[in-house]
């Protein structure tokens, strides 16, 4: 990639080098409706559910275009959203608005995105990432970082064995399985930690029966 085709995004006094996701953003663009549906994801609604869960402040990465972050600001949460795509953002903030919810919604890449220092979370979730592994192992340590003691980190994505199916990325280097959150996250305490099949219905992009890993953990 040369100079000329890297754009940077100036937010809370940091500066991000930031990749054109032409593939993203063309998927987001000219979108009137969420890409992944209007509701927030089920697991997310599930964990948030459990009557040990408890969070005044969240961080979404990889929020796309918004759901699951609007769903928890629609719940009294403060919730800080990142996402690479510019106009997954805009459409995200369009969706917040027409909502009436205020979402800090950040355009970075979370393979060098960091949050300002000492800032914190109650809870970190991570919903359908699919990229390499290092900037997925960068975000799991990011999660880590950005949570407050006690605060929960949730995530649900593709497993390994979805690569070649009927959603998702087909290169199973892009996709989870459990044995990397142990890794990128010692110090945590697990709720859930589920691999299998389930049913999606999240839009025109996640209909269907789909291997995925399911991780819900506690930072201690
Ligand atoms: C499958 S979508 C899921 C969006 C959202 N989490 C949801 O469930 O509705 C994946 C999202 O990851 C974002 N993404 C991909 N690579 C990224 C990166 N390196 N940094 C930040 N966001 C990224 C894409 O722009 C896209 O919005």
């Amino acid at each position: 990639m040369t100079d000329s085709t890297k754009f940077f995004v100036q937010n809370q006094g940091h500066r991000f080098c930031v990749a054109p996701m032409a593939d993203w953003d063309a998927k987001y663009a000219g979108r009137s409706t969420g890409l992944f549906g209007a509701e927030a994801n089920e697991y997310l609604r599930q964990i948030v559910a459990r009557s040990e869960f408890a969070a005044s402040s969240a961080l979404c990465l990889a929020d796309g275009d918004g759901r699951n972050g609007r769903w928890l600001a629609a719940r009294g949460l403060d919730v800080t959203a990142v996402d690479i795509s510019e106009i997954a953002a805009a459409n995200a903030a369009a969706f917040d608005r027409q909502a009436g919810l205020a979402v800090e919604r950040v355009v970075a890449d979370l393979a060098n995105w960091a949050p300002p220092d000492g800032r914190v979370w109650d809870a970190v979730f991570l919903f359908y990432l699919q990229c390499d592994a290092p900037t997925r192992l960068r975000a799991l340590k990011l999660a880590s970082q950005a949570l407050a003691r006690n605060g929960w980190f949730v995530l649900e994505a593709f497993a390994k064995s979805q690569a070649d199916n009927n959603m998702g990325p087909a290169d199973p280097s892009l996709l989870y399985s459990l044995d990397e959150f142990g890794e990128a996250l010692p110090e945590f305490e697990i709720v859930e930690a589920l691999d299998g099949q389930i049913r999606l219905d999240e839009g025109p992009r996640h209909t269907g029966l789909a291997q995925v890993v399911r991780y819900a953990a506690r930072k201690v």
